[in-house]
């Protein structure tokens, strides 16, 4: 995503991070079927906004992909774990965007890509959910080339830039 587009991305998740709904749970059971035990352990501890954002991306995901894996599909729901461990919240993150990854924990943020893709590792996730989720943060990337299907990261960066 380019930093313009990036700031914008974040610019509608602070509107709806302002709101402390809990997702419908419709939408719960449909991403606790979906994700493996260890995986709904982790999106469980997902600050609410981001799970509401989770479900967003994923629903939009396979509107993109009808043919999505279950395996693709848990990487766009779990796409963003990896903001667990900056701890940041939204108007954090603004921050973080603006001033680059200038301090550990910003750096954290930045790279949230590859520290969702190492929990998810660690979770006993599907090899395809942890190679997407690490394609996420560079589309282009000749390491995402060989494990997963170029339509799943393309699917999900449109999911996610929406
Ligand atoms: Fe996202």
């Amino acid at each position: 995503m380019s930093a313009l587009g990036h700031v914008g991305h974040l610019a509608r998740r602070l509107l709806g991070s302002l709101s402390t709904r809990e997702p419908a749970p419709g939408d719960v059971a449909w991403v606790e079927a979906t994700l493996q035990d260890g995986e709904v352990a982790l999106w469980r501890r997902m600050a609410v906004a981001d799970r509401r954002h989770s479900i967003l991306v994923g629903r939009r995901f396979v509107a993109l992909r009808p043919g999505a894996t279950r395996a693709e599909l848990a990487a766009a729901l779990l796409h963003d774990v990896g903001k667990l461990d900056s701890g940041l919240r939204t108007s954090g993150r603004v921050v973080a965007t603006a001033l680059g990854p200038r301090t550990e924990r910003l750096r954290r943020y930045h790279d949230h890509e590859r520290l969702g893709a190492d929990r998810l590792a660690a979770a006993g996730s599907d090899p395809v959910t942890v190679a997407l989720v690490r394609a996420s943060a560079a589309p282009a990337g000749p390491a995402a080339a060989d494990a997963v299907d170029p339509g799943a990261i393309a699917a999900l960066h449109a999911a996610d830039a929406l």
